[in-house]
């Protein structure tokens, strides 16, 4: 088992290794002061495939253990879902130091460190992420969210999980849609910040060399968090590709996955960013080699216009003006900020 410490106001670590979810509850008892309660937050499919014997692991090692499970989709990152969590939280007594534990893809991760961060002002929370796409970014960094009816991701804070566990093994049941829509993010990773991990995912038969992706996209991902953990310069970087991305997910009302989107996304800004020659033809056609390797479309057909409206639901719009990055020479990126009508003529290229 690897590990990595991420430094910030509340430090923690990040375990990556391959059937950590075997040994879970035991290791729990070995680094805890004291047993507590586990509130497991999860989805309906993880539920059915996993929630045996994370209970089991969990109880043999002595803790009390509650499930609460949300169904699959993105609109379950809403509001009322995340008043029955507080509701549940309150039926079951729990307490700043009792656990909230995240046990699913980004969606779980998300409502549910919310609602750690606000419950009785924060309270202690585990990351376990299980898919691809939440180990490799929505589990680190603190960030969460739910969606609003007229934007997503709208309604959050920045709130460290207190541990996360990256269980490679638990990979091995995402369909290849969900595994290829985690590859966006790693992707994101090796075009913005490292040529090595790109030449990895150029080279290498990446289901073999698996948890040294998973273990790079996250050294990249801490690197950056701890330079900027509340985001005011260099964590923008983190969002390439995804103001069109989120644009887009909102636009197709979440029938594509997060990845899918933010794969579009990406190939949209740098298609602008080349033709604002920012970008270099070379580093654009690379960009898309490598989308469609994980089977990812690099080709939307919607409307400028339309991308545009639900672009204007972005939260990195701040007086009047967007905060975004482009590629500045493969395994680089520029970060931007332009007046929102600058922008727009951008976009259109
Ligand atoms: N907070 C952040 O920093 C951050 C970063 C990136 C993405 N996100 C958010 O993450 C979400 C996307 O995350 P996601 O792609 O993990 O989606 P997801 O949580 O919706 O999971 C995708 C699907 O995979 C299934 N699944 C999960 N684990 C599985 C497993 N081990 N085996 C089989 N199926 C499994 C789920 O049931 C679901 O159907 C979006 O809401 C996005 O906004 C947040």
């Amino acid at each position: 088992m690897k590990k990595i410490k991420v430094e910030g106001e509340k430090p923690y670590y990040v375990y990556i290794g391959e059937n950590l979810l075997l040994n879970f509850g035991e290791f729990l008892k070995n680094n805890l002061k004291e047993s507590c309660k586990i509130f497991v937050v999860t989805d309906n499919l993880v539920f059915s495939l996993y929630s045996d014997i994370l209970k089991k692991s969990l109880e043999e090692a002595g803790f009390s253990v509650f499930f609460l499970v949300l169904e699959n989709k993105e609109q379950s990152k809403n509001f009322s879902n995340l008043l029955k969590i507080y509701e549940q939280l309150f039926k079951f007594n729990m307490s700043k130091e009792d656990i909230i534990l995240s046990f699913g893809g980004g969606m779980i991760s998300d409502i549910s460190g919310l609602c750690a961060a606000t419950y009785k002002r924060g309270i202690r929370l585990i990351n376990f992420p299980t898919t691809l796409l939440s180990q490799v970014d929505a589990s680190i960094g603190g960030k969460n969210a739910i969606n609003l009816e007229f934007g997503k991701n709208l309604v959050g804070t920045i709130y460290p999980p207190s541990m996360v566990f990256c269980d490679i093994a638990l990979l091995k049941t995402l369909s290849k849609r969900e595994f290829y829509s985690g590859f966006a993010e790693v992707i994101k990773y090796a075009v913005g910040f490292s040529k090595e991990l790109f030449n990895i995912l150029v080279k290498k038969d990446v289901e073999t060399v698996l948890e040294e992706i998973i273990y790079r996209s996250i050294q990249i991902k801490k690197e950056i968090v701890e330079k900027d953990e509340f985001e005011n310069d260099v964590r923008i970087g983190l969002n390439f590709g995804h103001t069109v991305g989120h644009a887009l997910e909102k636009y197709y009302n979440f029938k594509i996955k997060h990845g899918e989107a933010l794969a579009l996304g990406m190939v949209y800004i740098t298609k602008s960013s080349y033709k604002a020659g920012i970008t270099k033809f070379e580093d654009f056609l690379k960009l898309k080699f490598i989308l469609r390797k994980f089977n990812l479309k690099t080709v939307t057909n919607v409307d400028f216009e339309d991308i545009f409206k639900n672009v204007l639901a972005d939260k990195k719009i701040v007086k009047d003006r967007i905060n975004f990055s482009v590629i500045k020479n493969l395994g680089e990126l520029k970060i931007m900020s332009l007046p929102i009508l600058q922008f727009k003529d951008f976009l259109r290229g």
